[in-house]
C-alpha cells in the first residue's frame, strides 16, 4: 500500500499532512506508517499462509521499540544480531522463542544471555562459534538449538557491500563444510541442530537467486535426511527488494509462489528474515531547505537533514526519491540536495530536479528501513525523532535527542 500520498496540493502520511507534523515537530524527522508497516507484514504472513512458518521480521532495517511492538502484537518472530537487539525486542513484547540469533562474531556474554532468556536459534557462522556455543550451553547445563548459516555462494546481484551469499563474503558456512558440520552433531552434546538457514544479499530485485540458493540447501537437508537427521525448520533469510526509483522487485505473494512448490510435502517449517520489505517504503524522512546555493557548475539546496542522520546516499551512492511536501509552480532546477556535515559524500541526492524556496521542506522516500538505525551523531548532530501516525493520530515514538543526551557520559580528566 502507499502510504503517502498528495491531497490537496500537499504530502499526506495516512490522515495526517506532514507539513503539520514538521511544524509540531521541527526537522529532520523520521515518519512513519502504521499502517503500512503492519500492511506489508501480513503481505508476508499470508503469501507462506500454505505452510508452517514463521515471519522473524529482521530487527536491524529499523529497531524503534514501537516498530518492534506492533510487529509482536500481529505474532512476529525477530531476526537479530546483537545482544542489543535481543533486549529491545523482549522490552517490545516479542516472544523468545520466536527469535532467531544471527551475526558472524557473537561475543560469549550474548550467547549466554540468549540461553537464558530462551531463544528460539542461534543462526551459527562457523566452527569457533559452534564450538563456542556447545561449551557455553554445556556449563549452563542448556541445551542450544541451532542452525547453521550456510553459504549457497549465489550471486544475488545486488551492491557488493549488501551481498552476503557469495564463496569471498564472510558470511555462513559453505556447504560441504556445513553438511559434515551436521554429521558431526554427536560431537556437541549440548547443541540441538534443530534448522538450516541462509541470507544470500539485501535488495534483490530478481527471483533466481532466491531459487538458486533454495535449491542448493534442499540438496543438502535431502542428503542429510538419508544420513537421519531431520532438520525442523528452513530458513531462507531476507534480502527481498523494494523500490526506491524504478526497480520492480516481486512483491511478497510471487516470491512465495516461486519457491511454495519446492517446500510443499516437506515437514520443515520456513522461516524467513525480512526487513526492508516491511519497512522501507512505510517511512519518509523530513528535512528543511536552509539556504539554495549556485557556483558556476552546481546548484546546491542546503538542508537541514544529513549523512550522519540518513547514511545511505553516502555510504552506497543510494538513490532515494526526494519529493516537495508542498509541490510550488516555476521551472525546475537541478538540485545536489546536501546537507551541513563537512563531508563531500554529505549529500542526500544529486541532480534532482525540483522548484525549490528557502524554507520548502522535503520528503525523503523509503526511509523507514536503515534509516534511522544507521544514524550517527557525528558533528555532533542530535538524531532526529520518530514519529507513527496512525490514522489521523501522530505518536512521539522516539523524542529528537539532545545536545546533552550527547555529552551524558563524558568525562573530563581530573587534572
Ligand atoms: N537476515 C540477515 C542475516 C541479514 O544480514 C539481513 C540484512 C536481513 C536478514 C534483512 O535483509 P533485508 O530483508 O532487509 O534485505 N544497510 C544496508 C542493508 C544491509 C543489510 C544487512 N543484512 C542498506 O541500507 O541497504
Amino acid at each position: 500500500m502507499e502510504a503517502f500520498n498528495y491531497r490537496g496540493g500537499t504530502l499526506y502520511a495516512e490522515d495526517v499532512a506532514l507539513s503539520d507534523i514538521a511544524a509540531e515537530h521541527g526537522t529532520p524527522a523520521y515518519v512513519y506508517s502504521r499502517a503500512a508497516i503492519e500492511q506489508a507484514w501480513r503481505d508476508f504472513d499470508h503469501a507462506f499462509a500454505d505452510l508452517p512458518h514463521q515471519v522473524c521480521y529482521a530487527v536491524k532495517a529499523n529497531s524503534s521499540l514501537a516498530v518492534l511492538n506492533l510487529l509482536a502484537r500481529l505474532g512476529s518472530g525477530f531476526d537479530i544480531v546483537s545482544g542489543g537487539e535481543l533486549e529491545r525486542v523482549l522490552r517490545a513484547g516479542g516472544d523468545p522463542s520466536r527469535i532467531v540469533f544471527s551475526g558472524v562474531a557473537k561475543t560469549r556474554r550474548e550467547i549466554a544471555d540468549a540461553i537464558n532468556k530462551g531463544i528460539g536459534c542461534f543462526n551459527v557462522e562457523s566452527l569457533p562459534e559452534l564450538e563456542r556455543i556447545q561449551y557455553i550451553a554445556s556449563r549452563l547445563d542448556a541445551r542450544a538449538p541451532v542452525s547453521l548459516r550456510v553459504n549457497p555462494d549465489v550471486d544475488a546481484d545486488t551492491h557488493p557491500y549488501i551481498s552476503t551469499g557469495l564463496k569471498e563474503n564472510k558470511f555462513g558456512i559453505p556447504l560441504d563444510e556445513a553438511e559434515a558440520l551436521y554429521r558431526r552433531r554427536a560431537d556437541f552434546p549440548a547443541l540441538d541442530f534443530v534448522g538450516v538457514d541462509y541470507h544470500i544479499g539485501s535488495q534483490l530485485t530478481r527471483l533466481d537467486p532466491f531459487i538458486d540458493a533454495l535449491d542448493r540447501v534442499l540438496a543438502m537437508v535431502d542428503r542429510l535426511a538419508e544420513d537421519g537427521l531431520r532438520l525442523r525448520h528452513l530458513d531462507i533469510g531476507g534480502g527481498l527488494g523494494v523500490r526506491y526509483r524504478d526497480e520492480t522487485p516481486p512483491a511478497p505473494d510471487a516470491y512465495a509462489a516461486a519457491l511454495l512448490p519446492r517446500l510443499r510435502g516437506r515437514e520443515l517449517d520456513i522461516y524467513m528474515e525480512p526487513g526492508r520489505a516491511i519497512v522501507a517504503n512505510a517511512g519518509v524522512m523530513l528535512t528543511r531547505v536552509e539556504y539554495l546555493k549556485a557556483t558556476p557548475e552546481k546548484h546546491f539546496a542546503l538542508v537541514d537533514g544529513a549523512m550522519n542522520d540518513l547514511l545511505r546516499p553516502a555510504l552506497y551512492g543510494a538513490w532515494q526519491a526526494i519529493d516537495p511536501v508542498t509541490p510550488r509552480d516555476g521551472a525546475p532546477t537541478n538540485w545536489d540536495v546536501v546537507g551541513p556535515v563537512c563531508e563531500t559524500a554529505d549529500f542526500l541526492g544529486k541532480d534532482r530536479s525540483l522548484t525549490l524556496e528557502p524554507g520548502d521542506l522535503l520528503a525523503v522516500r523509503s526511509a523507514g528501513a536503515y534509516g534511522f538505525v544507521m544514524a550517527s551523531n557525528y558533528n555532533t548532530r542530535p538524531r532526529p525523532p520518530e514519529l507513527m501516525v496512525d490514522g489521523d493520530q501522530v505518536h512521539l515514538i522516539r523524542r529528537r535527542e539532545t545536545v546533552d543526551d550527547l555529552l551524558t557520559g563524558e568525562r573530563l580528566l581530573e587534572d
